[in-house]
């Protein structure tokens, strides 16, 4: 093949209309969601680990496991951290509106970069989206597992550290009595037996729930949410009777770059809102309920992030909150035992619904992959009763449960991270691509000031990806590689654009 065909391939764009009209055939998803489903979905997917668990860990900083500073922490200064991350968000919120609300079709940023950016882009997008959706659930799935073990033990159930802790997470953790468990575990042919039972079981039992369709899963969401905002509720009101003005200083014990360096960790809290968008093909009238689903859920996520924020790092000292539950942590310290119970079993329902609506967004995203000729056709199956894209259901439980059962939180909160904000900054780029290419395509939402707006959004993500240490950038360097390596032995051949 010339040269110049090949090139002309690694462009090809899909025309809008025809991502249109897919939607609307006999094999598309069944459309059920609401305005308010939305909101109740971005509010499931965004509040979870980051601010129940990684919040901790942009306070205090990180230790690896020789005691080397992996990063620092923005002590009580996280909440300009919280702050700057929402206006990055809104941004990128903002593009991915227009985009979605244009283009209303399963896949997400995957299926918008496809009609503005070409072919080779939109495989990259898809295959970083994996890192935000998969590997940021197992991350989910692993704090998700901490909490539950703490809600055990308030209620004097133990269960043996080789049941509880990942193997990853013994190898990486800087506190000794983790670290032995390397030794002290039972081992089978010279390997160390440590696996996060709690993890594996919560993503198997929601992928069974996923499996019986779209409608029941949305109200188990709605409940799931309620609890959860239920449960910060309680830490706010319960923790503003215990701050002590003295941990407050130093506000920012880091400067700029703990602000800088905890704003890449905990940008994990933020992940989600855009998840909403690959139920786009789900919703009802899409044109209204999408923007409002994903500016009005991330509105309501920064605030609540910001109060507890403050809240805990009032409480106690931001030095103490380096551990796996930081919000029951802190009221244990204050003697609040009973609450942080209660809090920690909210904790536990608010990440399996980010669980949950994760779940949902990755098989949708492999499935418009699949429908698109770049993964194999198998991918695109979907069950003619629940209309549920089963095939990628199962194969994403799957491998996420196995992951989670043996890998740790801190280290995939990294390449979601990064993947995610590379995914926003391509997305930003892309909307204005679109402007300029196809000026006269209807939008039913436009961003504002789009020249500001989508270069301020693509800017900020690559200064948030920068506060992320050396090791997160290899891993996702490494990954990209190997989607590289895929899309050219399968999806350049197969893809649907291609055989046409
Ligand atoms: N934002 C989601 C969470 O914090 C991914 O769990």
């Amino acid at each position: 093949m010339s040269l110049r065909i090949a090139r002309k391939q690694l462009l090809r764009r899909k025309p809008i209309a025809a991502l249109v009209s897919e939607t609307e055939g006999a094999g598309g998803l069944k459309r059920s969601l609401g305005a308010g489903d939305l909101i109740m979905l971005a509010i499931g997917a965004v509040i979870g680990a980051g601010i129940f668990s990684a919040i901790g860990m942009a306070a205090a900083g990180q230790l690896g496991p020789n005691g080397e500073v992996i990063r620092q922490g923005a002590g009580p200064a996280l909440i300009l951290s919280f702050l700057f991350l929402g206006g990055v968000c809104a941004l990128a919120g903002l593009c991915y509106a227009e985009l979605a609300a244009m283009i209303p079709q399963a896949g997400s940023a995957y299926a918008y970069s496809y009609a503005t950016l070409g072919e080779l882009v939109a495989w990259i997008i898809g295959w970083d989206l994996i890192l935000e959706y998969a590997v940021g659930n197992v991350a989910v799935a692993i704090s998700w597992g901490d909490y539950f073990h703490t809600l055990l033990r308030g209620f004097g159930v133990a269960l043996p550290p080789w049941l509880a802790t990942g193997y990853r997470t013994a190898l990486l953790s800087p506190d000794p009595r983790v670290h032995r468990l390397l030794a002290s575990a039972p081992h089978v042919f010279g390997i160390p037996i440590l696996v996060n039972l709690p993890a594996f079981g919560v993503v198997m039992l929601i992928t069974w729930l996923l499996l019986r369709g779209a409608r029941e899963s949305a109200t188990a969401n709605n409940i799931m949410v309620a609890i959860k905002l239920m449960a910060l509720t309680l830490f706010v009101v319960v923790g503003v009777m215990h701050l002590h003005p003295a941990n407050y200083h130093p506000f920012a014990p880091n400067g700029f770059s703990g602000i800088h360096q905890g704003a890449a960790i905990v940008f994990f809290a933020y992940i989600g809102f855009d998840a909403i968008s690959t139920a786009a093909e789900e919703t009802r009238n899409p044109q209204r309920n999408l923007p409002i689903g994903i500016l009005g859920g991330l509105a309501v996520c920064t605030l609540i992030y910001v109060v507890v924020g403050a809240v805990l790092t009032g409480m106690v000292s931001y030095r103490q909150l380096a551990v796996a539950d930081p919000l029951a942590r802190a009221l244990d310290l204050a003697g609040l035992t009973t609450t942080g119970g209660i809090v920690a079993l909210g904790a536990t329902v608010s990440m399996a619904a980010v669980l949950l609506v994760f779940q949902y967004g990755q098989p949708r995203i492999f499935f418009a992959m699949a429908r698109d000729g770049l993964l194999p056709q198998w991918a695109a199956k979907v069950h003619p009763r629940t209309r549920v894209p089963w095939a990628t259901t199962l194969f994403t439980g799957i491998v996420v449960a196995l992951w989670s059962l043996v890998g740790d939180a801190n280290e995939t909160y990294d390449l979601t991270n990064i993947g995610t904000l590379f995914a926003f900054f391509l997305v930003s780029v892309g909307v204005l691509v679109l402007r300029y290419k196809e000026p006269d395509r209807p939008r039913p939402f436009k961003a504002p000031l789009i020249w500001p707006v989508s270069m301020l959004s693509a800017a900020s993500c690559v200064f948030v990806m920068a506060g992320l240490p050396d090791e997160a950038w290899r891993r996702f360097e490494f990954w990209l590689v190997i989607g590289l390596i895929i899309y050219f032995a399968y999806g350049y051949r197969h893809s649907s654009l291609h055989r046409r």
